[in-house]
């Protein structure tokens, strides 16, 4: 009885999704708002603050950073059509660059139209703080250090743990300890690098692990006898991966072997990692912004984890198996939804609640499944029509604003804008310009384009 209601109260779910999901790029900006509120209960306080009725105290920027003068406004838009772990969900991405949401929404819907699946999962929960011993002369006395510490091991664990009694009893706090010996760059010894292992519960963990860190500096001067170095986390969080996995059935083969083979040239060439990398993070940076996460740690993190190997290489996969095409991502993506920006930051906690994200684990899953989707997108479109017709058509508006177009001449200009991009293959500022500059001059001599 309960197995056929729940059954039943899922599928309406997903219609409802569905319903308000079509379209979606069709209506108006307040209508598209209006189907979010429905599907995230949104309040009508958040519902004005995201249109911008309600405009944000400018208290919240001072409550932030120094020096304020006002705010940047960058565009937030609505990914759709995702199904992520059988959940759909509409993604808040705050993006300057024209065509991301829309690549990631067309990809997300043939993924779903091909019967796909997009699958994550996260690979540990521990972030790293590093208390750095500089320089130790000869490695006898290294040995003597690294014996001192391994004993007295458990003891700096516990000690770790009095600075975080909160996380502590939220079920986190620092869980191991490692000692790592690099020989240091200018031959000049050894450096010693403690890494404490903590799990950060819900949040992303820097300020935690920093206060930890410079927290036991002093124990661990005692124990070494020597002088403790640089205190602050890592941002390599190779110990916190996030995994996402999409599977797509009966794919045309020639696409599938062009996504196959557009990956084999990103594992080549890093020059061309670094575009193939950049074109995943433009599905993670957006929705990382808009929930208030530190997007540079993540984009430092991700970079350095695809350079492990010595070489710089692709964070995702694609293969074929069959018919069936396959993709994954992993790298690390530490983020929070407690402290910092995301709990101060009111859009921030609306774009949480949009996510329906009620843990940093969640988040990063989610940010890894838009990220492998986004990728998916600009291979499937580099390796059959290439990027420029898609990419060039969403840009004549912006083309027409910039060139100087009014309200008035918008519309019409963009039609000719993208007639010329069809007839010259090409479209830039200046070419906008002198379109632009016909097109008035047409207009006074009473001509209509
Ligand atoms: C552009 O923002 C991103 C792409 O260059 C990514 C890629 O080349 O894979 C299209």
């Amino acid at each position: 009885m309960c197995e056929s209601k729940c059954v039943k109260t899922k599928t309406k779910y997903m219609e409802d999704y569905n319903g308000l999901a079509t379209g979606f790029h069709r209506i108006s900006s307040l209508d598209r708002l209006s189907r979010i509120q429905k599907y995230c209960d949104l309040t009508n306080e958040e519902v004005n603050l995201l249109s911008g009725k309600q405009p944000l105290s400018p208290r919240i920027a001072d409550h932030l950073i120094e020096n304020v003068v006002g705010y940047f406004s960058i565009p937030l838009g609505i990914g759709v059509h995702f199904e992520i772990d059988g959940e759909s969900l509409f993604i808040p991405m705050a993006v300057e660059e024209t065509s991301i949401i829309a690549a990631a929404s067309s990809t997300a819907k043939w993924i779903k139209k091909m019967g796909g699946k997009i699958q994550t999962q996260a690979l540990g929960r521990r972030i790293i703080g590093q208390i750095q011993i500089p320089k130790i002369l000869n490695d006898q006395k290294t040995e003597i250090i690294l014996k001192r510490l391994n004993e007295e091991k458990n003891n700096l664990i516990e000690k770790s743990n009095r600075f975080l009694p909160g996380l502590l009893a939220r079920g986190g706090g620092v869980e191991d300890i490692e000692f790592r010996v690099l020989k240091r760059e200018d031959d000049e010894g050894s450096m010693l690098v403690i890494h404490l292992l903590c799990d950060p519960c819900d949040a992303m963990g820097a300020n935690l692990i920093n206060q930890v860190c410079e927290g036991i500096k002093p124990e661990i001067e005692f124990i070494t006898g020597e002088k403790v170095g640089l205190c602050i986390l890592s941002n390599l969080v190779d110990g916190k991966l996030v995994q996402a996995d999409i599977e797509v059935p009966d794919v045309d083969v020639e696409l599938a072997k062009g996504i196959e083979e557009a990956t084999v040239f990103a594992k080549t060439d890093p020059y061309r990692a670094a575009t193939h990398n950049k074109g995943v993070l433009n599905g993670i940076d957006p929705i990382l912004i808009a929930t208030g996460n530190d997007w540079r740690a993540v984009e430092a993190g991700i970079h350095a984890y695809a350079s492990r190997s010595g070489r710089y290489q692709p964070v995702t996969d694609w293969w074929r198996e069959g018919n069936t095409l396959r993709g994954r991502f992993v790298a690390p993506i530490a983020v929070g939804i407690v402290g910092g920006v995301t709990k101060v930051h009111p859009v921030a906690q609306i774009a949480l609640k949009i996510l329906k994200a009620d843990s940093a684990e969640k988040l990063s899953r989610v940010c890894a499944a838009v990220g492998l989707v986004q990728n998916l997108g600009a291979l499937k479109a580099l390796s059959t029509v290439g990027i420029v017709k898609g990419h060039m058509q969403l840009h004549t508006t912006n083309l027409a604003l910039a060139a100087g177009a009014n309200v008035e001449e918008k519309p019409q200009l963009k039609e000719r804008l993208a007639e010329v991009l069809r007839v010259e293959k090409c479209l830039n500022l200046t070419r906008a310009k002198e379109v632009l500059e016909a097109f008035r001059g047409s207009r006074s001599e009473g001509v209509s384009l």
